[in-house]
């Protein structure tokens, strides 16, 4: 499942809107219920108001009727193994649980699978079970 998530993050990334970086990112997101969904990142003139690629792709879960994250791939064109960013590791958490998959993809494949318990320890959250 994780080639098919990555297979799909590619696929994302190719509608990437981001002139100014010159750094195209794709998400493809798995549910529990077995859903996928996807994103690429969104950027504008106005620099701080653009958007990473996992939070487009969480969006679209979000309208679809929301869900819980059971794993990510993350892919970009330009870096060998992409991590989430800071910002988006606490919306993934918001979402998904520790334990979590996110896959950190380069254009060959999954590069290497860690958890977002291991990649945001101690999440901030509303409720006392996350
Ligand atoms: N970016 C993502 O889409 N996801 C990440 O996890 C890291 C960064 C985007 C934001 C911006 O459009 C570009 O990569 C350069 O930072």
């Amino acid at each position: 499942m994780a080639a098919d998530l990555h297979r799909l993050a590619i696929t994302a990334m190719a509608k990437t809107h981001s002139p100014y970086s010159g750094f195209p990112v794709g998400a493809a997101i798995l549910t529990e219920d077995g859903r996928t969904y996807t994103g690429c990142n969104i950027e504008n003139a106005s620099y701080p108001e653009g958007w990473c690629a996992e939070t487009t792709a969480i969006s679209h879960m979000i309208m679809d009727g929301g869900g819980v994250i059971a794993e990510i791939a993350v892919v970009a064109s330009k870096h060998p193994a992409i991590t989430p960013c800071g910002g988006c590791r606490q919306r993934l958490a918001e979402f998904g649980k520790p334990a979590t998959l996110v896959h950190l993809c380069n254009m060959d494949g999954v590069m290497e699978t860690v958890t977002l318990g291991e990649l945001l320890p101690k999440a901030f959250a509303m409720e006392d079970e996350k």
